[in-house]
């Protein structure tokens, strides 16, 4: 009987438990696998803190947010001989193999092992959805549905108060929330990592828009647009520039928390059988990804090599509704 270590790491996301569900679920009844559940990411690997995972513990999980293994930002490689530590604690804690869930920071550590030999596959995690490889990770589309309602919800105070509404989403590198939460609820502007922006820009859109007769507007604006500061930084600089009324939403963590879009739990269950299928085979190194509508199996190195940024002619696409 084989012996599987399952662990989530990074920020945590709607859709983690749907990939632990179906790793263990098809683990055990197709392949008679025995699994532990390591404990908050790579820190429950450099202590080897882990509980035993059965039918029962993932009973129940597949609409819950967050992450049943808890989760963190250790990163062994950032501590000394912490590959070492890691590759040792496999042999005691008696893995036979690995699966790691989780973004760039994670699935860096599992590409690093992999080159160390260690029998490891991957699954792809972010809400950002800007992990190389990948046409779309689970999460996103959470996020984006969470946001999509935010927007509609602060329409209604934008409407009655004749007011500019700055909503600051997340996206640290890309502005993938922002661009399809921002077209799904109708923003009049959206500011994204990818492009560059001047407050005058910003300025004259919002104005060219109330000269048109509109007298209130959404912009949407993501974490990472290059201002600095930036939710409040648009809404002083509008406010400043136009001498209409802005207020500031932050989003922050509410886009990440609660039970997961169909959408996500779908794309989490056959993220999770693709995972375990790559471990009964013994194709180690790897990481599943949606491709088009397959499930794929992609080295790791190509996961983590970059960042994928927002798609050029959706945002393009999305200007024709700014202003
Ligand atoms: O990478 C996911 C993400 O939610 C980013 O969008 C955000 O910048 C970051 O994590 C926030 O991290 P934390 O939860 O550690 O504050």
């Amino acid at each position: 009987e084989k012996t599987i270590g399952i662990l989530t790491g990074g920020g945590d996301c709607p859709g983690l438990n749907a990939v632990i569900r179906a790793v263990v679920r098809k683990g055990i009844t197709a392949y008679r696998y025995r699994f532990r559940g390591i404990l908050k990411g790579w820190k429950g690997m450099m202590e080897c803190d882990w509980e035993p995972l059965g039918l029962e513990e993932i009973s129940g999980i597949l609409p819950k947010g967050g992450t049943i293994l808890g989760t963190s930002r250790t990163n062994p490689f950032k501590e000394e001989d912490g590959g070492e530590i890691v590759v040792d604690n496999m042999r005691r804690m008696k893995l036979d193999a690995l699966v790691a869930i989780g973004g760039e920071d994670t699935l860096g550590v599992a590409n690093k092992l992999a080159s160390m030999s260690v029998p490891i596959v991957g699954v792809p995690k972010t809400i950002d959805n800007d992990l190389n490889g990948t046409d779309y990770t689970f999460g996103f589309d959470t996020a984006v549905n969470i946001v999509t309602e935010a927007i509609d919800r602060i329409h209604t105070t934008a409407e009655s108060h004749n007011r500019v509404m700055v909503i600051e989403v997340m996206g640290r590198h890309s502005g993938w929330i922002a661009l399809h939460a921002g077209l799904a609820g109708g923003a009049d502007m959206i500011l994204i990592p990818e492009q560059k922006y001047t407050i005058q820009e910003i300025v004259s859109t919002i104005r060219k828009r109330h000269e048109r007769g509109k007298d209130f507007s959404i912009v949407v604006v993501a974490e990472g647009a290059q201002l600095g500061g930036i939710g409040q930084l648009v809404a002083h600089a509008v406010e400043e520039g136009t001498s209409y009324e802005t207020r500031v939403t932050v989003l922050g963590h509410l886009q990440r928390g609660g039970t997961p879009t169909a959408f996500d739990r779908v794309l989490g269950t056959r993220f999770g059988i693709a995972a375990i299928d790559l471990v009964h085979a013994g194709d180690f190194g790897k990481m599943v990804s949606l491709q088009g509508n397959e499930i794929v199996a992609i080295p790791l190195a190509e996961a983590v090599n970059q960042l994928k940024l927002v798609d050029q002619e959706l945002y393009d696409l999305a200007t024709v509704f700014f202003g």
